[in-house]
């Protein structure tokens, strides 16, 4: 027999037309990256940034765009970083543009080896040539627009990353996309929200004001049903009732309904419905897959113990946050909670929704009602 394939993908950004909703996001994101506007998602983690990317460089390309997806996930050079937006523009482009960007790679890789090789090269001198590098990169879109007369939509994906590699990247980037109004335009996302807020939303920072935020909230129930229904259908398959108990801890999170909808789609046999029983399973299985991460979350946690109670706190108390009865339960008090939750929003754990702060993962959350009870 063969092996089905399922046909829910969880661990990875989404092919364009896989997405579920998100059409007003990328019509906008477009009509601002046409109108020469920079923008940056804002959004939880794991809640279809990249995929969005994706989807909007496609529309971008078709558009008319040059289109270049830069991740900078977990670099922590500026080396890195250069080879990173090299490899970025080299994989978009053909003909005359690709033979631009590499002859300006080969030139400073030229430059590089020459001072690398000299006698005595300060380790100064080498953070200069490393700088000059990123900076001509950044300044591709004008190459580019030389030669094309064509803007350049630029996706720079987990910036966080590339902001962290060292002081200073903020104002370096700032300084040539100001310069870029006619050349370029900028989508950024990352997955550390509370930092990505501070070096856009804070006053004095190079990076203030630079790009708007597009919202990229939970996705509704109803696309989801139909999404979920529509795949198990196209396999002969039911999800019955699992779907609404499914739909209910998922509150929308993309990842998590995906990560869910795999594991009842892999516990439905062809031909059959879906049940109470079927999605304990499926649940089960989620539960052996994430339990470790979670452990691992909690464990990181350790040296902030009114996070932990905060944590606790959302997933487990009948009564509202700052309550008496929720403070008195959680040994907390307002300040502390305060703080906590601060720290919590910061790192992108809870968000808070119509002013009540709530955990992002609703899988976090459930481990949390398992382990606290
Ligand atoms: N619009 C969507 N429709 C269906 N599934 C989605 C959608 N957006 C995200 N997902 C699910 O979430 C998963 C992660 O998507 P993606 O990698 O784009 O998120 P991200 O926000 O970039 O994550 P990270 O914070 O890790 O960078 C996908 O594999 C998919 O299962
Ligand atoms: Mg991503």
């Amino acid at each position: 027999m063969v092996e089905e394939l399922n046909p829910f993908i969880y661990d990875d950004p989404l092919a364009p037309d896989e997405l579920i909703d998100r059409d007003e996001q990328t019509r906008l994101l477009l009509a601002l990256a046409e109108g020469g506007h920079n923008t940056r998602l804002s959004a939880p983690r794991r809640y279809g940034k990249t995929s969005i990317i994706l989807r909007l460089l496609a529309e971008a390309d078709r558009a008319g765009l040059h289109t270049v997806h830069v991740d900078f996930y977990r670099c922590v050079t500026r080396a890195e970083a250069a080879r990173r937006i090299e490899e970025a523009y080299l994989a978009r482009l053909a003909g005359p543009l690709r033979r631009t960007v590499s002859a300006l790679t080969r030139s400073w890789h030229t430059r590089l080896n020459v001072g690398a090789g000299g006698v005595g090269v300060q380790a100064e001198r080498v953070r200069e040539l490393d700088n000059q590098r990123l900076a001509d990169l950044l300044d591709l879109p004008k190459r580019i627009f030389a030669k094309s007369a064509i803007r350049t939509l630029v996706a720079f994906d987990e910036f966080q990353d590339f902001l962290r590699i060292g002081a200073g990247l903020d104002g370096l980037l700032r300084s040539k996309i100001q310069l870029h109004r006619e050349e370029a335009s900028y989508v950024f996302a990352g997955s550390e929200p509370g930092m990505l807020d501070e070096l856009f939303n804070g006053r004095g920072r190079p990076l203030f004001d630079q790009a708007r935020p597009i919202p990229v909230g939970p996705l509704d129930d109803s696309d989801l049903a139909e999404y979920i229904g529509a795949r198990f259908d196209g396999a002969d398959r039911d999800p019955g009732v699992a779907l609404e108990l499914l739909l209910d801890l998922a509150r929308g999170h993309p990842q998590r309904a995906m990560l869910l909808a795999h594991h009842l789609w892999e516990h439905t046999p062809r031909g059959q419905v879906a049940d109470e029983e079927t999605y304990q399973s499926a649940l089960d299985a989620v539960d052996r897959e994430t339990r470790e991460r979670f452990e691992r979350t909690w464990l990181d946690l350790g040296s902030a113990p009114a996070q932990r109670r905060v944590l606790a706190a959302l997933a487990n108390s009948p009564h509202s946050l700052y309550s008496k009865a929720t403070l008195l339960a959680f040994d907390l008090d307002k300040s502390t909670v305060q703080q906590a939750a601060r720290a919590l929003a910061y790192a992108g754990d809870v968000v808070r929704v119509d002013g009540r702060f709530t955990t992002v993962d609703p899988l976090f959350e459930r481990w949390l009602q398992r382990t606290q009870r």
